[in-house]
């Protein structure tokens, strides 16, 4: 987290994978070109689940394997292209450029999971979503951007 304390910061209870999916809806409703999505969370916290129900969203109908031997995905959507990271054996920070991060974010938007892998070379109007898993179908996601979410993301829901 960038210590940023201004911005758009909130807490999202996730009781089931519907919840997810409906996040992943109002994600994919507020992605526009050049954007970063950050994934942080432990090894099963739904990282990947969530990074499917944007790509979901945004019409991917195809399979979406999670990119942890590739590294990297990617999936024209009738918006925008989406390239989805998993930064987990990425070797040395400044990789990411490698992997194709700068060419990405010029013509669409990324989702990124171990987003700590890659230091602080991800841009910093990043979306950190921040995974905790509550019980077993249960997770807990806080999210901290440019306010520019907060129009995504009602007051009461
Ligand atoms: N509310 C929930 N949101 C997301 N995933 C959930 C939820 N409840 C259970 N799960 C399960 O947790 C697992 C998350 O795995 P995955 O998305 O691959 O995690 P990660 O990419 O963070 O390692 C999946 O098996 C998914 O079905
Ligand atoms: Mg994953």
């Amino acid at each position: 987290m960038k210590g940023k304390i201004e911005g758009f910061v909130r807490e999202i209870a996730l009781p089931d994978e519907l919840a997810t999916k409906r996040l992943g809806a109002q994600i994919a409703a507020g992605l526009t070109t050049g954007e970063t999505v950050a994934l942080s969370g432990d090894l099963g916290a739904g990282k990947t689940t969530l990074a499917r129900a944007i790509l979901g969203a945004l019409g991917v109908r195809e399979m979406v394997p999670s990119p942890t031997f590739t590294l990297v995905q990617h999936y024209d959507t009738p918006g925008l292209p989406i390239y989805h990271f998993d930064l987990y054996r990425l070797e040395a920070e400044s990789d990411i450029e490698q992997l194709g991060l700068g060419h990405a974010l010029a013509s669409g938007a990324a989702l990124v999971e171990w987003p700590e892998r890659a230091g602080s070379r991800l841009p910093s109007d990043a979306l950190y979503v921040e995974m905790d898993i509550v019980g077993e179908n249960s997770r807990r996601a806080l999210l901290r951007g440019p306010t520019h979410w907060a129009s995504v993301f009602p007051e009461a829901q």
